[in-house]
């Protein structure tokens, strides 16, 4: 059991190889990275002009094609906004409130908080002349949520689900060979889930661009079947022809190993395609001496669809896929490649320390290798279809998953989501099962929930018959769902009696969707209901749930059952069960929020994987505690324990399978060993010391060389050690950071759920409007420059109103006001000014910042002196010569534009949560040598140097 299976080793060799690039920069298809320079800004739900006026014209975006407005119009002057890159979650970057939701952490976002609920991101972009002919389309991951997207002011659509991909066909709206603009409004009011959702563009966004006669998108399906060591490949492609005309074309279906080898390809002639007419194209193609996709040897092939017209490549469109098989079996539960495999499975939600649902690729990878580390096989998207990266990192790294629907329902949006899920999603080898839905206690036990059941089932079948479909239920083991579903889901053993559901329904395959919900706090030993500490001893947590080891206790002795998914592999955000305020994430996770384990990670090791394991808890360090009794458990797959106190024996004791192992000890400090063994013989031991005081900050990265391509990261433990090196469980220290070189902190955090410490050090941005813009004409601009001594507008006429463009005065003299905040030392104040005239000089407080300036279409920005500006209203006057109109419906700019306000960022700071803290640092695209610098008072501080490598990003829309 204790031997590493060598064949793994091997495995993940290939692994490497198994790294396909999914990015094909050819000339017939491309699909750009669109994450880079967007711009930010809050509106707002309710208030017009906080919400920049979007959709006031006469003729709203709604009324006629291209008439989007405000900050829907590709001429509105963002320069103001905030610059950042996506993924993007904004509600990480929010305090927290008790008037906020306990759903979403408490963070300052949805009902109580309009200002921090809409987000308006833009993005300028150049699509070259060359481009014209081809068809584009912007392409979202997922956005939370109600996203509202316009390509230069025309309405593309509103996808109201935070958790669906979708994208748009632009190719009509662009300006080829000049400048673009996409702007998003996103509405997080509205929670979909009852836990933490973020906020904002929180996937990647893409470009995508093919000739008109391509695969549709997501337009291939790869299904396989085995017959002894052959697999019989199904490759469907649903071709579509967006030209004008018909067309006649072949298709060539190739499959490629992970080595890049072809191992087989079939063509198809004479087929042929109507203008907008779409085609499925079956074609079988036998691999013989297939390479099975497996948890521990997770190969991929490639399929590579050609479509060829006139014999010339039109489209090429490559398909990462798996050969294996799955069976849910009634009586014997789970089989892959018919081989039994029992699920040890973790539910998770897309939520991580310092950087919420925003997460970059690598931290899918990273989170996915630690839930692998524990021994886990299987992993459920819960409550939602996840980003794809996600199934990636699942598909590459050996995860069984299950994908699951949001919200269930049969109408024919509701259908919809599910049927993005599958298209989007069932090529993964990981995935093993559609769960349909969660916890639908309205309709759990009813003939309508098992009407819309058994609907949704016939549908997922209709596009995926090799996926078992599944439904998590904990209203009942009884009727209704239950009855129809292909396979049970049971969520919580408390929840009804499983054994005689069973018993009741023996054909029906059977698993534990959720089981576990315990409580515990990392390296918390002492429950402290006032701190709202829970102790991390495996306890029973709720008379109706029950501890990690009963649950899996149950389930493992079951070979019916299928396995069981623990709630949940990591902490989140939301739901503080059974805390409340000031709680802010939950206490429900084998690893907290930044994945730092908890001791149920040692048991599960113990039980679900092949390392040999043996941990101890508590830590040992209980000064002023002497004499004083203290839980002490093993967790180990070896037959015995024994327990040592400062090498004093406290008993052998033997390990029952799926077990732990308790001794009470009197505390005196020192070292309390555990020696394990094996068939008799010592085999492992574990060893927890008393520490000194902590002496020096520490930094480990998990890795050290990065890639200079803007997106990869290294996540960092911070820790302190003693004066002999051992690291200090119990600080609580305050930690400074400071970064230099090319790459930047992007999360900090400790996994605390009680911390209400900031997450994310960002520049604060302000933006302040010219108000109460008044206009006096004049007969020449130098007449201006007296009349702005006048200390007193305000009988002036509004600016701009009824003016009558037939009969302009030579020049105008307009004043106006901006409040600026009672303190704003420190912060860089910059008025991006857009031309209000045909020439113009511009003073504020009276003093000149711009002469005689031109009308500029880019406008102009100042750098504002903080002595010329003074704590609340500030005066602005622009002396200027109209700008005319040709036509009356001629748009001409009134609005003289807006002042900035950008106080630095804090610097990144955190405090260690017994012992530890993380920093997540991201790569820029440039290459060299990052330093990182952590510091604490009174302590000897760290220094980490990661390289960072050049390397081809990849490529992107800029
Ligand atoms: C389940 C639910 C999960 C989570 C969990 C907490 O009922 O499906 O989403 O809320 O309870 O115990």
């Amino acid at each position: 059991m204790f031997g590493l299976k060598k064949h793994l080793l091997i495995c993940l060799l290939l692994l490497v190889n198994c790294a396909f690039a999914q990015v094909r920069t050819d000339s017939n298809r491309q699909r750009l990275l669109m994450d880079f320079g967007w711009r930010f800004a809050f509106g707002h739900p309710s208030d017009t002009e906080k919400d920049f006026n979007n959709g006031t014209s006469y003729f709203s975006y709604l009324a006629k094609a291209g008439y989007g407005d405000g900050a829907a119009d590709p001429n509105f002057d963002d320069r103001a906004w905030r610059k950042l890159d996506l993924p993007h979650d904004w509600a990480v970057e929010q305090g927290f409130s008790s008037q906020a939701s306990f759903s979403h952490g408490f963070k300052a976002i949805g009902r109580n908080f309009p200002d921090k609920s809409v987000g308006w991101y833009r993005k300028s972009f150049d699509i070259p002349l060359s481009d014209l002919g081809r068809k584009l389309s912007v392409e979202f991951d997922g956005v939370f949520r109600d996203a509202m997207v316009w390509v230069n002011g025309h309405y593309v659509g509103t996808e109201p689900s935070g958790y669906n991909s979708f994208q748009y066909d632009i190719t009509d709206y662009l300006n080829y060979g000049g400048n673009n603009v996409i702007a998003v409004r996103v509405d997080a009011t509205m929670e979909e889930g009852w836990f933490y959702e973020g906020a904002g563009i929180y996937r990647h966004v893409w470009l995508s661009k093919t000739n008109p006669l391509h695969v549709a998108p997501n337009g291939t399906f790869v299904t396989s079947e085995l017959s002894s060591n052959t697999a019989k490949i199904t490759a469907r492609a649903n071709i579509i022809n967006e030209d004008k005309a018909a067309k006649a074309f072949s298709l060539v279906q190739t499959i490629v190993d992970a080595n890049g080898k072809t191992v087989a390809s079939k063509r198809k002639d004479n087929l042929k395609l109507s203008p907008f007419e779409t085609q499925e194209i079956e074609m079988e193609l036998p691999v013989a001496n297939a390479k099975l996709w497996d948890i521990e040897c997770p190969n991929l092939y490639k399929l590579v669809t050609t479509v060829l017209a006139n014999n010339k490549e039109e489209d090429q469109y490559e398909t990462a896929f798996g050969i294996r098989t799955i069976r849910f079996d009634a009586k014997e539960g789970f089989f892959l490649n018919g081989k039994h495999v029992k699920l040890k499975g973790t539910n998770n939600h897309q939520d991580h320390a310092g950087v919420g649902t925003a997460m970059p690729d690598e931290l899918q990878y990273w989170r996915i290798r630690k839930l692998k580390e524990m021994g886990s096989n299987a992993y459920r998207c819960s409550h939602h279809p996840p980003t794809p990266e996600l199934l990636e990192a699942c598909d590459r790294l050996g995860m069984l998953v299950i994908d699951e629907n949001r919200l269930m329902g049969t109408s024919e949006q509701r259908l919809e989501d599910l049927k993005r899920m599958i298209i989007r999603d069932r090529n993964h080898p990981s995935i093993i099962s559609w769960s349909i839905g969660n916890e639908e206690w309205a309709i759990e036990n009813s003939v309508t929930g098992a009407r819309i059941a058994s609907t949704m089932q016939t549908y997922a079948k209709s596009l995926d018959t090799t996926r078992a479909i599944n439904a998590g239920i904990s209203g009942g083991f009884k009727s209704g769902i239950s009855d129809v579903i292909e396979v049970m889901g049971y969520n919580y053993m408390g929840n009804g009696d499983i054994e005689a559901h069973h018993n009741q329904f023996p054909d029906q395959p059977a698993m534990g969707t959720e089981e576990g919900s315990t409580f515990a706090t990392r390296g918390v030993y002492v429950t402290d209901p006032q701190k709202h500490y829970i102790a991390a001893y495996d306890k029973k947590p709720r008379p109706s749930f029950y501890s990690i080891e009963e649950g899996w206790t149950f389930y493992a002795n079951r070979p019916w059952l299928a396995g069981m998914f623990i709630w949940t592999g990591f902490d989140y955000r939301g739901e503080a069960t059974p805390h409340t305020w000031p709680s802010v994430t939950s206490y429900f996770g084998m690893m907290d929020l930044c994945g730092f384990p908890k001791d149920n990670v040692y048991y599960l090791k113990s039980w679900w994987s092949d390392q040999p394991t043996l941990h101890l808890l508590p830590h040992w360090n209980w000064q002023g505690q002497e004499g004083k009794e203290i839980d002490v458990w093993a967790y180990s797959n070896c037959d015995e324990v024994e327990l040592f106190l400062n090498r004093k024996s406290l008993g052998r004791q033997q390990m029952k399978p799926n077990s732990h192992l308790e001794w009470k000890v009197k505390y005196a400090p020192g070292t309390l060993e555990a020696v394990g063994y094996k068939n008799g013989k010592k085999a492992l031991s574990e060893v927890v010391k008393t520490t000194g005081e902590a002496a020096a900050v520490k930094l480990d990265a998990h890795k050290t060389s990065l890639q200079a391509d803007g997106e990869d990261i290294t996540v960092i433990t911070v820790s302190v050690a003693d004066k002999q090196k051992l690291k200090v469980p119990t600080a609580g220290n305050e930690i400074t950071f400071q970064l230099s070189g090319p790459g930047k902190i992007i999360g900090v955090g400790n996994g605390d759920p009680t911390s209400l410490e900031k997450e994310k050090f960002v520049e604060e941005i302000q933006t302040v409007g010219i108000v109460d813009l008044k206009e006096k004409p004049l007969q020449e601009m130098h007449e201006g420059l007296d009349a702005i001594s006048e200390t007193d507008a305000s009988t002036w006429k509004k600016a701009f109103e009824n003016r009558d463009y037939k009969n302009l005065a030579p020049a105008y003299l307009y004043s106006g006001n901006f409040e600026l905040p009672e303190d704003f030392s420190g912060a860089e104040i910059t008025f991006f000014y857009k031309s209000i005239g045909k020439e113009q000089s511009i003073y504020i407080n009276g003093i000149e910042i711009g002469e005689n300036l031109k009308e500029s279409v880019d406008g102009n920005a100042f750098k504002l002196d903080q002595a010329m500006l003074k704590p609340g209203r500030n005066r602005i006057d622009i002396v200027a010569t109209p700008i005319p109109k040709k036509h009356e419906w001629d748009n001409v700019n009134t609005s003289p534009g807006t002042v900035q306000i950008v106080t630095p960022a804090a610097p990144w700071k955190r405090k260690l949560f017994n012992g530890l803290a993380q920093i997540i640092i991201q790569a820029t695209k440039e290459a060299g040598e990052i330093t990182l610098t952590a510091t604490a008072k009174d302590l000897k501080p760290a220094v980490l140097k990661l390289k960072s490598s050049a390397t081809a990003t990849r490529p992107s829309v800029d």
